[in-house]
């Protein structure tokens, strides 16, 4: 585990910068177009340690990825020879759970550690009632599993959870089963795969009722058409800089062609309501997905509630927004947070972490995160250990800007699973 020692910035942000492409429209990209007819140019692909599994198991499968093309496989994949190793990516695996479910081979599925700790049953246990089965050390509820596929037959699925990961996991099965898929989400819940979907040409129905649950019927079998990809910038990437920004007095950037799909753009509402400076301009849409350029300018921030429909919207930028709020005047409550605790890391205790280590007063209730915005400069340096978790390293790098003492931060070398230049990134703007 390496240390990285991060030296406080004493002066605003100023500039431009670039973010690495997208990473769920990029595993996306890879994965649907291997499992379509035709053939697909991507361009902007992430280059990151998450879709290097990705793409590495796709092959595994037989898909042939070169030099950002993707030939698809119509339907039919070849049966893998050895374990498909996701790594870290948790998209990765769910993902290939719910696409090899319909196929009539046997797979093994592994991960890391921190994949290993994380819930598959989420997925699993619906797709067994599609005629899946699955086996393992935990009988397919944690990674490393086996996939034992073949024909399924769709059915009704109400998640619990607002995942975009199980929804996906159960579309991929649903185009290869017979009969309805019926499922649905209590909110909605990242919105890519239905629009990649549409655009492959799968029909399906979606609509949200008035209580605010999604809802998705779709007939299988249905054959996916490879379709060229363009990925825009991550809004996930970008939120480092946007709350970075936002916080340290005198900064203003600017962050071109970043995806702001309202299904993820969360973060520039929570921070407009708390009083940011945030202006898009020359909105677009590239892929089929919304695309805007970003400026973002220091402002007094105050404290807000996110509820659980915006929560959802930024899921994962909780951790770096945990740090605006405890620079925020008052305090910040953010609801429904208990899914913090099954991500990369337990991503709530790296939110009272980031909060403290700011300088707020920070608490969890039953679902619930409370942040008191701080009264003064914390003097002494942030002491974190990232757990292998890419997003708790890179806000830590964050937090450690507004810390007279920095940041120590141990298993920075996790921010090679989204955005490897982040160190280069942040510290050209601090130079
Ligand atoms: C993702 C969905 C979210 C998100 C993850 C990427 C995706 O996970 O946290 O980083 O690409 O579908 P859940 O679906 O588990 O909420």
């Amino acid at each position: 585990m390496s240390t990285y020692l991060q030296v406080p910035a004493s002066r605003p942000l100023v500039g431009t910068v670039e973010v690495p492409p997208d990473k769920s429209i990029s595993h996306r990209a890879l994965i649907f177009n291997g499992f379509a007819s035709g053939n697909a140019t991507i361009n902007n692909l992430l280059v990151s340690a998450d879709l290097a599994s990705t793409a590495e198991c796709l092959k595994r499968i037989g898909v042939s990825i070169e030099e950002g093309k993707v030939y698809g496989r119509a339907g039919t994949f070849q049966a893998p020879t050895q374990p498909l190793d996701c790594g870290n990516s948790g998209t990765t695996l769910r993902l290939l759970i719910g696409l090899l479910a319909g196929q009539p081979f046997l797979s093994e599925l592994q991960g890391d550690e921190s994949l290993q700790g994380r819930p598959m049953g989420r997925v699993t246990d619906h797709l067994r009632r599609f005629g899946a089965r699955f086996e393992g050390p935990t009988n397919g509820r944690t990674a490393p599993l086996h996939i034992i596929g073949g024909p399924l037959i769709n059915q009704g699925v109400d998640s619990p959870i607002a995942s975009a990961q199980v929804k996906t996991a159960m579309m991929l099965a649903g185009i290869q089963g017979e009969g309805t898929l019926r499922f649905s989400e209590p909110t909605v819940s990242r919105d890519h795969t239905e629009r990649m979907f549409r655009a492959m040409g799968i029909e399906f129905n979606d609509w949200v009722d008035e209580d605010g649950t999604h809802f998705i019927e779709l007939n299988g079998p249905q054959q996916l058409k490879c379709i060229d990809v363009d990925v825009p910038g991550d809004i996930s990437s970008a939120a480092f800089f946007i709350v970075a920004a936002s916080i340290i007095p005198d900064s203003n950037l600017y962050i071109p062609h970043v995806g702001i799909n309202p299904t993820r753009s969360g973060i520039i509402d929570a921070l407009l309501n708390m009083g940011g400076s945030i202006e898009i301009t020359n909105t677009r849409t590239v892929s089929g997905e919304p695309v805007g350029d970003i400026r973002v300018r220091h402002a007094p921030l105050h404290g807000t509630t996110i509820d659980e429909t915006l929560f959802t919207r930024m899921i994962d930028e909780v951790p770096v927004f945990a740090i605006a709020a405890a620079m925020a005047a008052g305090t910040t409550t953010v609801h429904g947070t208990s899914e913090l605790r099954v991500k990369e890391s337990n991503r709530l205790e790296g939110c009272l972490s980031l909060a403290r280590g700011a300088g707020g007063l920070a608490r969890t209730e039953e679902d619930a995160l409370t942040i008191q915005g701080r009264n003064s400069t914390p003097k002494a340096q942030l002491v974190i250990d990232a757990r292998n978790d890419h997003r708790i390293a890179m806000s830590a790098a964050i937090a450690g800007l507004v810390n007279e003492g920095g940041a120590a931060i141990s298993g920075i070398e996790s921010i090679q699973t989204s955005f490897p230049a982040f160190l280069d990134t942040l510290g050209s703007l601090c130079e």
